[in-house]
């Protein structure tokens, strides 16, 4: 057993695998996926949109284009086309140097599979994207938390969308709630605005290139995590966590779990 004294410090940053190990492998795959759980990430960042005919797939865009080879918006697609797509393909053209045979013809993966795969007791990271334009998506999203028996423990569900996350807390005010923030300019947390967020969120994911210390301080004082968002660099990941950031969002999860060991 690891004693107290030598206990790494830093063992609690949470190592939040976004898309997957996304730098490595096409994202939004169970490819993707896996390889984040062998680089020990803690978390499986899924993005949810929902199909024509209502179900839940792991995708960031609300369009096919970028990450398939086919076009078109996700709401227009029943989930039989969208599983004729080739989700994998795209990444080895713009990745020559990780691109892998293996991706090729690689399928978008329901939210249905994704628990199937990996079970009640790993950690999930999900995202409600665009839910004005999916509407129900929360219930959807809940029907399979429950149909699957997820560990609520460690669930976390994220938005950028506060309406969206209300509409989980009053479906189910036992899920833990993220709220997502993003801003453009030099990031200002008043205690306020944290002891808002606190009435319904244990966190907040704010995009990272415009923190400082005291943004992270405010929101801890106010006991929310922070989980700023996409972190790939060693040097940000160190300052980061320097400041006391209790996770992070990254697409090469190997290199934030050697920083935290490290530290
Ligand atoms: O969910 C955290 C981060 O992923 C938010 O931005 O656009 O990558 O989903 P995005
Ligand atoms: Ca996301």
């Amino acid at each position: 057993a690891t004693t107290e004294a030598a206990k790494n410090p830093h063992d609690d940053v949470l190592d939040i695998a976004h898309r997957g190990a996304s730098g490595y492998a096409p994202e939004h795959t169970l490819t993707s996926y896996k390889m984040g759980d062998r680089m020990h990430g803690d978390y499986i960042e899924i993005d949810l949109q929902m199909t024509k005919d209502g179900k839940l797939i792991a995708m960031h865009d609300e369009t096919v284009d970028r990450t398939t080879d086919g076009t078109g918006k996700v709401k227009d697609f029943t989930l039989e086309q969208i599983k004729k797509l080739d989700a994998g393909s795209w990444f080895n053209e713009k990745y020559p140097q990780y691109a892998n045979p293996r991706y090729e013809g690689l399928k978008v993966p329901t939210l249905e599979e994704i628990f199937k795969t990996f079970g009640k007791n790993k950690k999930y990271y999900i995202e409600t994207k665009s839910p004005d334009v999916y509407p129900g998506m929360e219930e959807a999203l809940l029907r399979l938390v429950n149909k699957y028996d997820i560990n609520k423990d460690t669930l976390l569900v994220q938005s950028f969308s506060k309406e969206s996350l209300l509409k989980v807390h009053e479906l189910d005010p036992s899920v833990r709630l993220i709220q997502l923030l993003s801003y453009k300019k030099h990031a200002v947390l008043t205690d306020q605005e944290a002891a808002d967020m606190k009435k319904y969120a244990v966190g907040i994911g704010p995009n990272f290139n415009y923190l400082d210390q005291a943004y992270v301080q405010t929101a801890r004082q106010a006991h929310l995590d922070v989980h700023p968002y996409t972190v790939n660099e060693a040097t940000d990941m160190q300052r980061l966590i320097d400041w006391g950031v209790t996770g992070m969002f990254t697409n090469f999860p190997d290199k934030l779990h050697r920083l935290i060991k490290e530290n």
